[in-house]
């Protein structure tokens, strides 16, 4: 289970398989960053015209700085979870002010910017910095348990914390923004929660749960 029998083959069937979207490879932290926000809660087809409409009204982070509070708000509108608008407002004010209108280039500073947690700090890290963090949400949960034959139940602290060495131990460092994309976009279209598709998986040959016939037991959510 090393960087060659995961990475290598994950990021070559990205290479091939990857969807288009408005904010990949653009290398602007600022897009990547309302991206990864809007993301969060709202899957990419729904996101991406509301991304769109977003970017044309604040096309970089000082226009949104100095935007109205009330029409950041109602750009928003449809997305829901509107702190996620507010705070994007006021980090924007941050960058404008603490920053001189330039996106932070280190972790810690993305993490310090209000609604910037751990996952979307790795993500814009990465993605726009070729930083070495890995980022965890649901699809990677579910593609590295799945892969380790991680069968420990995915909500408690310990196992997440397992999940996320294993993908810093995973993690490409040549390619980490690649790596990240792929590893989610693996979740999201081949090893989805319900009936994965293995046979067309590049992680298949060495793939703990499909080589176990365990795909329908991992992730192990314990109920709520
Ligand atoms: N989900 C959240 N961010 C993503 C990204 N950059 N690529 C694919 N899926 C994602
Ligand atoms: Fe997921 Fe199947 Fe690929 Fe394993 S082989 S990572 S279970 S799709």
């Amino acid at each position: 289970q090393n960087a060659q029998h995961f990475a290598a083959p994950l990021l070559k069937w990205y290479d091939a398989n990857k969807r288009d979207m408005p904010w990949r490879d653009c290398g602007d932290p600022y897009r990547i960053w309302v991206s990864e926000i809007m993301l969060q809660q709202t899957r990419v087809d729904q996101a991406t015209p509301y991304y769109e409409r977003f970017m044309a009204r604040f096309p970089s982070v000082e226009a949104l700085a100095r935007a109205d509070r009330h029409d950041v708000l109602m750009a928003w509108e449809g997305l829901g979870y509107y702190s996620r608008a507010r705070n994007l407002h006021a980090a924007a004010q941050t960058v404008l002010e603490q920053h001189g209108g330039v996106f932070p280039k280190t972790y810690d500073d993305i993490r310090a910017l209000k609604g910037i947690g751990p996952y979307t700090a790795a993500a814009v890290a990465s993605i726009a910095f070729g930083l070495p963090y890995a980022v965890m949400d649901g699809n990677v949960i579910r593609v590295l348990s799945r892969y380790a034959g991680i069968q420990d139940d995915v909500r408690l602290p310990a196992t997440k914390k397992r999940i996320q060495e294993l993908a810093d131990e995973l993690l490409d460092r040549q390619r980490p923004g690649d790596f990240n994309q792929a590893v989610m976009e693996l979740g999201a279209t081949v090893c989805t929660p319900k009936s994965p598709d293995c046979s067309t998986c590049p992680l298949q040959q060495s793939c703990s749960a499909t080589l176990s016939g365990k795909t329908a037991e991992i992730p192990y959510k314990s109920p709520k």
